[in-house]
């Protein structure tokens, strides 16, 4: 693996070897402390981040590495007046090239999945995406590892998304796609993913178009606007905010479009009685979900959080050795 862009670029093989080197971690992790000894990786994060800096930051310590930290340092992004590519101080381009010549990985987290596509062109050591407006593939292998942990064999598995078609959402079709669990995501009308997936053949994009026939795969990927039918024998409910960061304008208007996409009592009591609970975090509390639920005994939310650790760990050594 050279990259770790996006879950369409990965093979299931070199899913699951992420996966059972996640659980071998998890399981022994002073075994791997001295991996990555002597190496730097540097950490770009244009958005707010608790989970993927803490667990990547520690991860990387705990590997033996060093995290380097930046953020204003290399200067904010400038989208509008330059276009893409170039942060307040200098071209991505450059930045990428001169910390290539630095560290042996960069884990971003950015608005543009373009400003990542750019710097991952021009760096010559393995680019992790730590979150985009389109994407968070991090957040969905390790997730899948957990409902695999749980549950077993993914292929078996029916997963409900109910909220905002965002880049959690993206992620999770990938994911699903390749792992062939099923998904069905519900959200309000307009507010589907709207990116041409190419897991999904033309046609599917609402339950309201007749589905055509397509490769087995998409099969299992159901786009829909009715919450209770989404989550009916679902195994796993998961949901996340309304409102993506950058998105804070639309805040107050989403609040009251999605308000039948709560994740409560009643929505939950249509799935299966030992339906698991998941949210990327962080949660708003009493919108996307209540607190009955989120701290409800079928919660796995802070399983969850903590896998990202094991997981990104895993990546970190996959990204160095294969
Ligand atoms: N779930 C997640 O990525 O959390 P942070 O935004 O806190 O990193
Ligand atoms: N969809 C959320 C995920 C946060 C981890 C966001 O982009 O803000």
């Amino acid at each position: 693996m050279k990259n770790l862009i996006s879950i369409k670029d990965l093979s299931i093989e070199e899913i699951e070897k992420i996966f059972s080197l996640a659980k071998q971690i998890k399981k022994k992790p002073h075994k791997f402390s001295r991996y990555l000894q002597g190496k730097s990786f540097a950490l770009i994060f244009h958005k707010p981040s608790l989970r993927t800096r803490v667990s990547f930051e520690t991860g990387i310590f705990q590997l033996g590495a060093k995290a380097v930290y930046l953020e204003e340092e290399i200067g904010v992004p400038v989208r509008r007046s330059l276009g893409e590519g170039w942060t307040e101080r200098e071209a991505v381009k450059d930045i990428a090239r001169v910390l290539s010549s630095y560290v042996e990985g960069v884990v971003i987290r950015t608005f543009s999945h373009q400003l990542l596509l750019d710097f991952a062109e021009y760096s010559t050591v393995p680019v992790i995406n730590a979150l985009t407006d389109l994407l968070h593939p991090c957040q969905v292998l390790s997730d899948l590892f957990t409902i695999k942990e749980r549950k077993g064999d993914l292929k078996k598995v029916k997963i409900a998304y109910v909220g905002d078609g965002n880049n959690v959402c993206y992620s999770l079709i990938y994911g699903c796609n390749k792992t062939k669990a099923d998904l069905n995501i519900a959200t309000p009308l307009g507010y589907e993913p709207k990116m041409k997936i190419p897991a999904l053949p033309a046609g599917r994009k609402n339950q309201k178009s007749p589905p055509k026939a397509g490769p087995p795969s998409a099969e299992k990927i159901r786009i829909m606007n009715n919450p209770i039918e989404a989550v009916k024998d679902a195994d796993i409910i998961y949901t996340d905010v309304w409102t993506s960061m950058g998105k804070e304008e639309e805040k107050e208007e989403r609040k009251k479009i999605f308000q039948n996409f709560q994740v409560n009592k009643k929505l939950v009591s249509y799935a299966k009685a030992d339906c698991l609970i998941m949210h990327c975090l962080p949660a708003h509390r009493g919108e996307e979900i209540t607190d009955e639920v989120i701290d409800g005994k079928n919660s796995i939310v802070f399983e969850q959080a903590e896998n990202r650790l094991h997981l990104q760990k895993a990546i970190l050594i996959l990204l160095d050795i294969l």
